[in-house]
């Protein structure tokens, strides 16, 4: 039963993470809901009520704490926090939608701090969950009391969150993306949660969902490499909000022109370049909260280390290292990502691709610290070894960019790790394999095994 609970609320956590970072409508939401409904039917199909309550930052059923389920709960918790709730009742007769409708009315930040968290939710239609506190509150000064305690922890638990996860990117432990983007984005609305004009991430979204997660994934990228080049804390989380906002220019593009399928007519490139300069007069703005590096960024982003590229300079001169730093975890991403008008690339090929970037586009020596780190073959890829076998990428060596630490993961009974640097292996990594096409069979049994 307990097990079948954490099921459940795992499963909740994830999909709070997911509708937060995509949308209601994304597959992952709806699969991580259809698997805590299942969950859930099933514990509630022997019991009158499943209750959860809130102790101490901790999901609680009956007298289980479920401490080591700290940081996968967080999501939850957090949110659950938000709005004030510290019992939840999940009732027999629950549907799938109302357990859906129950995740997205915690994500909506709109309706926060709800002492009626109750008739929130009768009025979405969600009779068979109960949400609610344990102690009723009476003053109003109680409940705003109440909600900014709530908030000052949350802002701590997401710093402690995201230094935790940097932390084990650096130790090369597994790390669960879906978490990461997560906490980066609560970190940075927290962040700069008073500036809520400047938080206009939420309109990037919902103007082009791709443009969004690349400046989230821009941002992780640049924290991961400068972190382990050995920047101070400040610096990397400094990088990694220039990173999140050196796209913010294209708000201010039309949707037309960021999604179009085929590539940009000339007249239509001319605008696109503009997300630079239009950038940086939005991040201008809020320089007293954010500091000036955001605006240097995103105005020199497309600048690159020979001085070419744009916007054209009256008097060129080399960018900022923040900029050519975001400028490569930015091409990076973009080889990376499937774009409509283009195929995406594997990881061999975008390393051949910037390596020509090499003192022209890129400083050498900033190109070799980023694939020294990062290396040919980042974490978590999933590759074909010459013969053969089927590996993920464990860890890098710095030392052999090319020969990473390897673990097998297919057929079954080779599985094991094989450092693919070491003196006798004539062993090789022949090509990765796309995690959504070829890879896909495979990744079960990556999950299966971490
Ligand atoms: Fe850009
Ligand atoms: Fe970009």
């Amino acid at each position: 039963m307990v097990e079948k609970i954490k099921i459940a609320l795992l499963n909740l956590s994830s999909a709070i993470q997911a509708g937060k970072i995509y949308s209601k409508d994304h597959p992952s939401f709806q699969e991580f809901i259809v698997r805590a409904f299942n969950a859930l039917h099933e514990v509630l199909s022997r019991k009158k009520e499943l209750v959860i309550g809130i102790v101490e930052d901790e999901l609680a059923w009956e007298g289980d704490i479920f401490f080591s389920l700290s940081q996968k709960l967080n999501a939850l918790v957090l949110y659950l926090q938000e709005k004030n709730i510290e019992r939840v009742v999940f009732l027999p007769d629950m549907n799938q939608e109302e357990l859906s409708s129950f995740a997205l009315y915690l994500i909506d930040r709109e309706k926060r701090g709800a002492a009626d968290a109750h008739e929130y939710l009768m009025a979405l239609g969600v009779r068979n969950i109960r949400a609610g506190k344990i102690r009723a509150l009476t003053t109003q000064q109680a409940v705003e009391e109440d909600i900014a305690t709530t908030k000052k922890k949350r802002k701590n638990k997401t710093v402690r969150n995201v230094s935790q996860i940097i932390e084990n990117m650096l130790s090369e432990e597994d790390v669960d993306y879906l978490e990461l983007k997560f906490n980066v984005l609560n970190y940075m609305e927290d962040y700069l949660g008073s500036r809520q004009e400047l938080v206009d991430l939420v309109s990037i979204k919902k103007k082009d969902l791709n443009t969004f997660l690349h400046m989230l994934n821009v941002s992780i990228i640049c924290m991961y490499v400068t972190s382990k080049l050995g920047y101070s804390q400040e610096d990397v989380l400094d990088l990694g909000i220039a990173g999140l906002f050196h796209d913010i220019g294209k708000l201010a593009v039309s949707r037309r022109i960021l999604t179009k399928p085929t590539k940009l007519e000339e007249d239509e490139f001319y605008k696109m370049k503009h997300h630079t300069t239009q950038g940086a007069e939005i991040l201008v703005k809020y320089m007293d909260a954010v500091g000036k590096l955001p605006a240097v960024v995103a105005y020199e982003h497309h600048l690159r280390h020979d001085m070419t590229g744009y916007p054209r300079q009256t008097h060129p001169h080399k960018p900022h290292t923040a900029s050519m730093i975001v400028s490569m975890c930015d091409v990076y991403d973009a080889l990376a990502q499937r774009r409509s008008y283009k195929k995406d690339f594997p990881p061999k090929k975008i390393y051949n691709i910037m390596m020509e970037g090499k003192g022209t586009a890129f400083d050498q020596e900033l190109l070799e610290s980023f694939f020294r780190v990062l290396g040919v073959w980042p974490i978590g890829t999933i590759v074909s070894l010459s013969n053969r076998r089927i590996a993920i990428v464990r860890k890098t060596n710095e030392k052999d960019i090319f020969n990473p630490v390897v673990e097998v993961v297919h057929p079954q009974k080779w599985r094991g790790v094989i450092d693919l640097s070491e003196e006798g292996t004539k062993l090789k990594i022949t090509k990765s394999l796309n995690p959504f096409k070829e890879g896909k069979k495979y990744l079960q049994q990556i999950e299966s095994q971490a």
